[in-house]
């Protein structure tokens, strides 16, 4: 594959790296894209395996046709066969309508089978005997039914782990698996660390309106030192946090240190009973980080919920018909998906909201002493405290307010 035209891909895709493991991974995925073979995408979490499937799609004669991405592991064991194979009317309670499922749905298109070693035993059988002559039959149905789909699957690499202990079917990984792709761990990708890193300094800066961070060369080597167990995921967020909370924005080892853990065995939560100088500064800075990861897992899980939704709507909705593409499908072309709410209305409104389910962690009470004392240390200024808090001072405001805290001023 020529560079230029690797080059092209990376920017239609938003895929930044140049490293020898990802041209590889790239190259392979466009070799294979016209053939009509099955790929098996093999990565650790976050490395940024769901741009490939999209990419075998787009690059192969089935591109005006369904592209589907299906969670396999988001589904309940209970209606993974239906959804996948649909069913017939009165097949099972709430069996109102026959569906045809993603198989029948996704006639001469892709399917995107993600975390594909999630599924149970008598899924993977139907699932070979679909990859093996296009054939399945319906839950509840006697008749087999033929359709045309093209698999890309993917998985972590425990794959062989559940190989060997029984559950995963080893003919259904050889099926799958006609040609393999590995897309690396980060920690392997040397100063792509640095280019992704900018790349997501500068969509914070965006996103958040401010000066984009930068590195300092020791900060660099810092980042390329360290093992990202969660990857280019664990990345952008360790850059959103300090895009946000880092009141200095050229970064220096010891402010990376305050954001990256440092041991790796130690969950963050367990950090704050490690933490030798309790002060507030750490207490906070610490807990919007653990407010920010259940933010980011919070939104993950809504975006698959509702891209879930809207296939099943479609799936069941359509009869054999085919149906316009809904656009949640074409979304994942852009590898970066906005996050609607803004940093500040983040923490302020969806976690700190008492009637929100988070309402457990008292973050109500104490986001209410944080912003005493914020404005207590800063003489009841409030254009400081917010800043000093890092929310905007309509925030700091509507909080204000909320609290009846802003009577005497
Ligand atoms: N090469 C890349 N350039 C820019 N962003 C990337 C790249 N690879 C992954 N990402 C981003 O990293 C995050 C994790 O990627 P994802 O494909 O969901 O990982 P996986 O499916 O392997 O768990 C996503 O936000 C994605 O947009
Ligand atoms: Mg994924």
């Amino acid at each position: 594959m020529k560079t230029s035209e690797l080059q092209n891909i990376k920017q239609r895709y938003n895929i930044v790296g140049n490293c020898e493991a990802l041209n590889n991974a790239l190259d392979v995925a466009l070799k294979v894209a016209p053939i009509d073979l099955s790929v098996l995408i093999i990565g650790e979490s976050g490395v940024g395996k769901d741009i490939l499937p999209r990419l075998v799609h787009d690059n192969s004669p089935r591109r005006r046709e369904k592209y589907f991405a299906i969670n396999c592991g988001a589904i309940p064991e209970g209606t993974i066969d239906s959804e996948l194979f649909g069913h017939v009317k009165g097949s099972f309670t709430g069996a109102i309508g026959d569906s045809q499922g993603y198989f029948g749905a996704a006639n001469k298109g892709t399917l995107f089978l993600d975390e594909v070693g999630e599924l149970p035993m008598a899924t993977q059988a139907r699932l070979l005997r679909v990859l093996e002559n296009g054939e399945y039959i319906p839950v509840g149905a006697t008749e087999v039914r033929k359709t045309d789909v093209r698999v890309v699957a993917a998985t972590n690499v425990n794959i062989q782990k559940a190989i060997s202990e029984g559950r995963f079917r080893e003919d259904l990984y050889y099926r799958l698996n006609q040609v393999q792709i590995q897309m690396p761990p980060l920690r392997e990708r040397g100063e792509d660390i640095v280019l992704l890193f900018r790349l997501f300094a500068m969509q914070m800066a965006e996103k958040y309106r401010m000066d984009k961070v930068v590195l300092s060369d020791e900060a660099k080597q810092m980042l390329m030192r360290y093992k990202w167990p969660g990857n280019i995921r664990q990345l952008k967020s360790i850059t959103e946090q300090l895009s946000v909370l880092s009141t200095e924005r050229l970064i220096t080892p010891e402010i990376l240190a305050r954001f990256i853990p440092q041991n790796q065995e130690t969950t963050q939560l367990a950090t704050i009973h490690n933490e030798g100088d309790h002060t507030f500064e750490n207490e906070r800075e610490i807990l919007y980080k653990i407010l920010f990861e259940l933010r980011s897992n919070v939104n993950d899980m809504r975006r698959e919920m509702s891209t879930l939704k809207k296939q099943i709507e479609d799936v069941q909705g359509t009869g054999h018909q085919s149906a316009p593409l809904p656009t949640s499908q074409l979304a994942p072309i852009q590898p970066i998906q906005p996050i609607n709410s803004t940093m500040e209305d983040a923490v302020a409104e969806e976690y700190i909201e008492p009637e929100h389910e988070l309402e457990n962690l008292n973050v109500s009470d104490w986001s209410r002493q944080a912003l005493e004392k914020a404005l207590e240390r800063n003489a009841g200024n409030r254009k400081k405290a917010a800043q000093e808090l890092g929310i905007s001072d309509r925030t700091l405001y509507r909080r204000l307010k909320q609290y009846g805290l802003d009577k005497d001023k």
